[in-house]
């Protein structure tokens, strides 16, 4: 049987973390989709949507077994579309564990009972990236902090096409 994982976020924009995850799950899956939500309830992101995939995508294109999709309404029934699917999330530190646990726990309740329900798999992101997320990027890139290291080189360079940070390199 065919197995996907779903790895759903705002990716806002896409972190040396995630694609640490990215590229772990893939190993592990033999389908992975990058699911980006439409509409996230936060009002003003950095990226539009369409700035979003195309950094992923962009930063996904050496992986095969990946993709990357948008997704509106429900992550279950994004999740359920997909077939025999699991949910991937990240944990970086124990604070993240709280919040996500209890996702996991709605999830699999908004998907049915026993083996009905959709499952979370966590995986513990590599020690290296678990200061970095898009929101620290996002106020970094606010006070022209270097991002080197923080997001892939494609994102690095968008964020310099669009003049959101000045410079590519940490000198
Ligand atoms: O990268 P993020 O912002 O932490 O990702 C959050 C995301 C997109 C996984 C979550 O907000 C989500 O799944 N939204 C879709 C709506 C939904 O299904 N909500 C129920 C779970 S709380």
């Amino acid at each position: 049987m065919a197995r996907t994982a779903v790895y759903p976020g705002s990716f806002d924009p896409v972190t040396m973390g995630h694609m640490d995850l990215i590229t772990r799950t893939a190993g592990l899956f033999d389908q992975m989709v990058v699911a980006v939500l439409i509409n996230s309830e936060k009002k003003s992101p950095l990226f539009s949507l369409d700035e979003r995939v195309i950094m992923l995508k962009d930063a996904c294109k050496n992986i095969p077994n990946v993709s990357v999709e948008c997704f509106e309404g429900l992550l279950v029934d994004f999740v359920r579309s997909k077939g025999d699917a699991v949910i991937i999330r990240g944990l970086r530190e124990l604070m993240d564990f709280e919040m996500e646990l209890q996702m996991a726990q709605v999830n699999r309740i908004a998907s049915g009972e026993g083996a009905e329900g959709i499952e979370t798999l966590f995986l513990p992101t590599d020690p290296k990236y678990s200061h970095i997320s898009s929101s620290v990027v996002r106020e970094y890139a606010r006070y022209r902090v270097p991002l080197k290291g923080f997001v892939p080189e494609n994102v690095l360079n968008t964020m310099m096409e669009k003049g959101i940070v000045t410079s590519t390199k940490e000198d």
